[in-house]
């Protein structure tokens, strides 16, 4: 459930009114809802009850600065998988002690970077990396904490490039050779054996596959805490969230008038599937949810351009493209898209929504109903929170979208739009050109 929700005719993040921040901020605009994602936490932390939990906020799925202090305060940590991400951690003012560092690609300075900082432990995803933890940590005379990511083999029966925990994808080891390589971190000096770790991919929309992952999971990580003293089973991040019936999903009678085998999961469910296998362990329960947290909270406001009416064809051509928002062009995803002002006596309309760049793919939606909209009028797309800004460009030469922030009634800029000059600010012309 979420805090966007129409009161009267008129589209609101929680108590703001959503034409009025575009009118003052302009678009294209991403506006987040700090309600939504301090439910979201709770709605985590309740689902799991009864676990030593700690909720290690997946922060690439939306790594704004406010974003990343409001969930700081709420007492989360962080999964970072960058440098970058790190310094971003320490600017929010988060705590990167209660933060876990991921990816396959982590280089000796992210590594130093990492431990100066104290951070809670690295996942390791492979040999060769764990040999460059332990290299950089005797450099620095401190042991590293780690916990290696397994890839259980299960199929998360989600998009394929969001899957990640199959034998053919880049992540962790192998099941298979989880205790020789527990076996080899062991005799490392410099290396501390803290967790083990695995993730099987991203907007999973059943239960099932987190249950296959944990069962295979288990047995080892109760091995791991006789052998090595362990103190956590990380298990990742990847709850699904709703994109279809995006905007009625912010209501309880939604939910309440789905059967029960029709709703898509939640935390609730997937807790109750989840914490009968984990409580035996006796572990801390690491969870590194990103788009659950964030998904439903966040809308892309844009302006319509044209409506252009062809042979056969309707074109809504939007102010927003996907250099702003590139998921549909990208993954084909389906983000609901709603107009700001509702009104009853418009006709339906059905027309492929587009964005002004020059190629094709950049297209938010086919053949897709939607109130007749004109000339300068509003639109949302919605669960534009996570994964949206974050994985925007400057394709075109399209300035970085404003982001703002709302709590209540209050709403901030938290990200001003990129101008011209700060786009160009790095590129020079080199002397022998000139
Ligand atoms: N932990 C690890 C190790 C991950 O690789 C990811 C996401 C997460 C946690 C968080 O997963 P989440 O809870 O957000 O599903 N750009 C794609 C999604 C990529 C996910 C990458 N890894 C999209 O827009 O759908």
């Amino acid at each position: 459930m979420h805090h966007f929700h129409y009161v009267g005719p008129d589209l609101h993040c929680e108590s703001v009114d959503l034409a009025a921040v575009a009118k003052l901020y302009g678009t294209p605009t991403y506006v987040y809802s700090a309600g939504t994602m301090a439910d979201h936490y709770h709605r985590l932390q309740q689902g799991l009850a009864g676990l030593d939990l700690q909720i290690c906020y997946a922060m690439k799925a939306n790594s704004n600065l406010a974003v990343l202090r409001h969930y700081a305060n709420l007492g989360a940590g962080f999964d970072l998988v960058s440098g970058g991400e790190l310094r971003r951690v320490l600017a929010a003012g988060g705590n990167v002690r209660t933060s876990v560092f991921a990816g396959v690609g982590k280089t000796e300075a992210e590594i130093k970077l990492a431990l100066e900082h104290g951070i809670y432990a690295f996942h390791v995803e492979s040999e060769p990396e764990l040999a460059r933890i332990s290299h950089v940590a005797g450099q620095l005379g401190v042991r590293a904490p780690i916990a290696i990511r397994i890839n259980p083999d299960v199929d998360a029966l989600t998009h394929a490039k969001v899957t990640t925990g199959k034998s053919d994808n880049k992540f962790g080891i192998p099941l298979r050779h989880a205790a020789a390589a527990y076996e080899a971190a062991a005799k490392l000096k410099n290396i501390e054996i803290k967790g083990v770790q695995m993730h099987i991919g991203s907007q999973l929309t059943e239960a099932g596959p987190f249950v296959e992952a944990v069962k295979k999971i288990a047995p080892l990580a109760a091995q791991l805490k006789t052998a090595y003293g362990i103190t956590y089973f990380s298990i990742g991040g990847g709850l699904g969230i709703v994109y279809q019936d995006s905007l009625a999903s912010g209501q309880p009678a939604w939910w309440d008038a789905l059967p029960a085998d029709r709703r898509p999961l939640t935390p609730e469910t997937y807790g109750q599937a989840l914490t009968p296998l984990l409580a035996p362990l006796g572990l801390k329960v690491l969870l590194e949810h990103g788009r659950f947290m964030v998904g439903n909270a966040g809308v892309l406001l844009a302006r319509v351009e044209h409506l252009k009416r062809g042979a056969g064809k309707n074109f809504l051509i939007v102010d927003a493209a996907m250099n702003d928002l590139v998921r549909p062009a990208m993954y084909d995803s389906y983000h609901e898209i709603v107009p700001l002002h509702r009104d009853s006596s418009r006709r339906a309309l059905t027309a492929d929504i587009v964005g002004p760049i020059c190629e094709s793919g950049d297209c938010f939606a086919k053949d897709r109903k939607i109130q007749e909209v004109g000339e300068g009028e509003l639109i949302a797309f919605m669960s534009a929170g996570a994964y949206g800004y974050v994985m925007a460009s400057r394709y075109n030469t399209r300035g970085m979208a404003a982001e703002v922030l709302v709590q209540g009634s209050m709403f901030e800029l938290v990200n001003a739009r990129e101008t011209f000059e700060q786009l160009i600010a790095h590129e020079k012309v080199p002397a022998f050109l000139q």
